[in-house]
């Protein structure tokens, strides 16, 4: 089992292991018995003929009775794990969480922030409210023992309380396309003063730093990298090495000039002109990128991938 880093996820593990050695322990007895009785009583001469017998009260209200007292006891506690995981306390934090093919972006509506990795407080509830843009997704903290589909045109919701300050895997858990298995990302859970500190440095993007490696780090996190390389090499989209400043042929037959405002039009409305070869799949940005973030994402392009 992974580490248990939620409130809940030893409750889950303990019912796991409970339904686990129940199964064991039954397949043995069974089996066992089953077997055992197989060769002892196995017929030894042809004339041998079984013993007729004609039931067994006492035996068969024992194996109705102690099965069923099981399966209502893995039924109560099942169903009270699965309720406490399906309704958030009051005071928790609410998160939105967005998914589109094949990145995952999180929104902090009370801060006015958004995220590629989902950053949230120790020791205090978190309910997510989880949307997608396309098609299915599934949302997964294995560490935390939570899945939700996550669907198109349907809010699903799930919450969960991170005991400690680290860092987890999340997983899209349902084949949604091409990238399906590159649709990462992490919680990151912070202390309490630890998120108070981060939240109120978030909507700004640090100047001491070159705005192309802004652009660069964007590139990656945003999921960029999943369709478009500064290689040369053509993915789902077309590569952007040397790309800026020249002329583009659109599926239509027109041409553009790749510039900034050529660009920006790409990210935030993908299919307006679509470059000649490649379907319209890209997703947009609208409202997932600040305009310095966008300005960064072209100043990385104009700088590494310019003629
Ligand atoms: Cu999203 Cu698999």
């Amino acid at each position: 089992m992974p580490p248990a880093a939620s409130t809940f996820a030893s409750n889950i593990d303990n019912l796991f292991y409970f339904i686990y050695w129940l199964a064991v322990i039954f397949f043995v007895l069974i089996i066992g018995t089953m077997a055992y009785f197989a060769i002892k009583y196995r017929r030894k001469d042809p004339n041998q003929r079984t013993s007729p017998i004609h039931g067994n009260h006492a035996l068969e209200l024992a194996w109705s009775a102690i099965p069923g007292v099981l399966l209502i006891a893995v039924f109560v506690w099942g169903f009270r794990a699965y309720m406490d995981m399906s309704v958030a306390p009051k005071d928790a934090m609410d998160i939105r969480v967005k998914a589109q093919m094949w990145n995952w972006s999180f929104d902090y509506p009370s801060a006015g922030v958004n995220t590629t990795e989902l950053v949230v407080p120790a020791g205090r509830p978190v309910k997510l409210t989880m949307s997608s843009k396309d098609v299915l997704h599934s949302f997964f903290v294995p560490d935390f023992r939570v899945k939700k589909d996550v669907l198109p045109n349907r809010y699903t919701t799930i919450w969960f309380e991170a005991i400690a300050p680290g860092e987890h895997q999340i997983f899209c858990t349902e084949y949604c396309g091409q990238n399906h298995s590159k649709m990462l990302s992490k919680v990151i859970v912070k202390s309490q003063e630890d998120f108070d500190k981060w939240i109120e440095g978030q909507g700004k993007l640090d100047e001491s730093i070159p705005l192309s490696e802004h652009g660069k780090r964007i590139f990656t996190e945003r999921g960029c990298t999943a369709c478009h390389t500064m290689t040369g090499q053509a993915g789902a989209g077309p590569s952007l090495k040397g790309k800026y400043g020249s002329q583009e042929n659109l599926a239509d037959g027109s041409q553009v000039l790749v510039d900034d405002n050529y660009i920006r039009e790409s990210i935030m409305d993908p299919t307006a002109k679509v470059v000649a070869g490649f379907q319209p799949v890209m997703p947009t940005f609208k409202g997932q990128l600040r305009d310095d973030e966008v300005d960064a994402l072209i100043e990385y392009i104009k700088e590494h991938g310019g003629q």
